[in-house]
């Protein structure tokens, strides 16, 4: 079909081309008849302009009051000042009187009308994302994200770094979560794996000596989704030799103050603070504290105040070895909030939910009354160092658990992000980056016994701690859990507003180390062999010192887009049951298919999680 093809879009069309004849292309947004008078919005990835069609071009004004929404149009006309002008857009002041229609394609009746404020449920949405794409909203999300790729290729390109791709379907590597798995049909049985990250090969290229390598790829892992999770993701992977944390983390920030310049005009203060594992734990409750929170305070430990209380759930939490008191204060005076009843009793149900027996608080009212149902157990003197230990004022509530240390720090750090959640005390204004630093090497679950990596096996630990792994070789049980789980590692994390927007390690880059971290978590020779023998032996041969780290490319757009969940700032996301809606996969395959693959179908209904 032959057509005019576009002078301009549909987004840049000013008084100053009054006069001009022009043509555009695009789709009808809206049409509206009003009093004889036709006008159409006519839309593109650009903007929209209006398209004005009166009665007495007869032609042209049959043809146009056949179209129907999302119709695909050219016309041709002369750019005209508009008489009610709409100062919203930048195509507000000028209409397009026109002399030239013609229909491009028609459109049937679409599932949703495609707006921003759009009213479609999720699922219609996705099952329909062509038509959910053409949105302004989400064109402008996927517009930043493609800005953020130009800047960080730019950044690294600048700095020397050598863009590799690593494979897609690679040898099975655990890291974590479930791998996706691809049948072999000319190893009939076997499999590839889709990678969870390129973990593996950025290290194998470090043993190359290509010394700085960056990719911005796809990941895949099978595990339990959230807003912030997806099946297949993409990181931007770094890995550089000769390194130290530091050296990561100054190869880091300034990128972060380019998209942040560019993307939001905003100029971020570098260096980003560093806080170790243990601290943000023990301050905040969460490896990720959002820094953004106010009317909170940090967790007081406040077990050598109240250790020799006759207060029998104080005095059992304090009896096992890693038992704490702690609470946190929450200003809710200051912050227009009335703490009543029936919020305490919430806050009490949530914390059961989690495990304790219930919540403890100390309120201090804001007539100067004191409202506790601890105040019976604690004596004055106990009373005032807890007060001023949170320096509490008339106003503020201090909320109180014991436990295990690492529950009642985490929870209070929930009851933190709970509060700040519900109340609004969150400055969605600023943007608080954080190194989080030192992490355990190792994640012991007391329970099972298992003793896993806490990031993955290949992050050193600090060299300071080794003799740990020699000392652990004499203890069994619990007592070496917890000695193998006090071995900190060069191990980090990059949190923004309370997201963990990246992660990183230096590596392991001796095979004797590497094979003292596979020991601990119960790899045997054999699994050492099978599933990193071709690690082991790079070790073998001249491996450098290196380290990287990898950014949630995702998480950091969802950011800057302003959104909660990563699924809008992805062309074609999963729904949270991993299925693509409008392609419908996953999906089943001809039996010929399998029969190439040598593979029978049989389906197991338990363990289907
Ligand atoms: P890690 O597993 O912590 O580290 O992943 C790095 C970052 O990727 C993001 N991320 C995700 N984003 C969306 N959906 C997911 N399912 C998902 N999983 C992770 C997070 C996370 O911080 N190889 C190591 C990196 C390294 O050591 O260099 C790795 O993959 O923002």
């Amino acid at each position: 079909m032959s057509f005019n093809t576009r002078t301009h879009t549909c987004g840049e069309l000013k008084l100053s081309n009054a006069n001009e004849v022009v043509t555009l292309n695009g789709w009808v947004a809206k049409k509206r008849d009003l009093g004889g008078l036709l006008f159409i919005d006519l839309r593109d990835r650009y903007g929209i302009t209006q398209i004005k069609i009166a009665p007495e071009q007869k032609d042209i004004y049959e043809v146009a009051s056949k179209v129907g929404n999302e119709f695909v149009i050219s016309v041709g006309g002369v750019v005209i000042e508009r008489e009610s002008k709409n100062k919203n857009i930048p195509t507000g002041e000028i209409e397009i009187d026109v002399q030239k229609f013609q229909i491009l394609n028609e459109a049937s009746v679409t599932p949703f009308v495609i707006e921003d404020e759009v009213k479609a449920s999720e699922d219609l949405r996705l099952q329909y994302r062509y038509l959910d794409l053409r949105r302004h909203s989400l064109q402008r999300n996927l517009m930043i994200r493609s800005d953020v790729y130009r800047i960080v290729r730019n950044f690294y390109a600048d700095r020397n770094f050598v863009e590799v791709e690593t494979p897609i379907l690679m040898k099975s590597t655990p890291e974590g979560a479930r791998d996706y798995l691809v049948p072999s049909r000319v190893h009939k049985g076997k499999f590839y794996a889709l990678p969870q990250s390129p973990q593996t090969y950025k290290q194998i290229l470090m043993v190359s000596g290509l010394d700085r390598y960056i990719q911005i790829c796809k990941c895949f892992r099978d595990e339990d989704l959230r807003a912030d999770r997806q099946p297949e993701f993409t990181q931007i992977d770094l890995e550089m030799s000769f390194v130290h944390q530091q050296d990561v983390f100054n190869m880091t920030e300034p990128m972060f103050k380019e998209i942040w310049k560019e993307i939001l005009g905003i100029e971020l203060q570098t260096p980003f603070p560093q806080m170790s594992y243990d601290f943000v734990l023990e301050n905040y409750g969460s490896d990720k504290p959002d820094l953004r929170i106010f009317g909170l305070s940090k967790i007081v430990n406040i077990s050598e105040i109240v250790k020799d209380l006759e207060f029998v759930v104080f005095k059992n939490a304090l009896a096992e070895k890693n038992g704490i008191v702690g609470g946190v204060k929450f200003s809710f005076a200051e912050n227009n909030i009335d703490v009543t009843r029936k919020i305490i009793d919430g806050l009490t149900d949530f914390v059961k939910k989690l495990g304790f027996g219930g919540l403890g608080y100390i309120k201090y009212n804001s007539d100067g009354s004191v409202q506790s149902p601890l105040q019976k157990f604690l004596n004055e003197e106990v009373q005032a160092k807890i007060k001023n230990v949170f320096e509490a004022k008339d106003g503020e509530i201090i909320f109180i658990l014991s436990g295990a240390k690492k529950k009642v720090l985490t929870s209070l750090g929930t009851i933190r992000n709970k509060i700040a959640a519900d109340y609004k005390l969150i400055d969605k204004s600023r943007y608080e980056f954080l190194w989080v630093t030192d992490f355990p090497l190792f994640h012991y679950d007391e329970e099972s016994g298992e003793i896993a990596a806490e990031h993955h096996m290949f992050t050193s630990p600090k060299a300071e701690e080794m003799y740990k792994f020699d000392e652990a070789k004499n203890l069994s049980g619990k007592e070496r859990g917890e000695l193998l789980q006090s071995i900190k590692a060069d191990c980090y994390d990059l949190v923004l507003n309370g997201n963990e927007i990246a992660s990183g390690s230096i590596r392991i880059h001796r095979q004797d180390i590497q094979k003292k971290v596979f020991d601990v978590v119960g790899l045997t020779e054999q699994e050492q062999q099978e599933k990193f023998g071709f690690l082991l032996n790079a070790f073998q041969y001249g491996a450098p010192p290196h380290g990287g780290v990898a950014f949630g490319f995702d998480r950091i757009v969802a950011i800057l887009c302003g959104l909660d969940a990563i699924r809008d700032v992805i062309a074609f996301p999963k729904t949270v049951s991993a299925a693509s809606l409008m392609d419908e996969s996953p999906s089943n395959v001809a039996q010929q298919q399998l029969d190439d693959l040598g593979i029978a179908i049989t389906i197991q209904t338990k363990n289907s999680d």
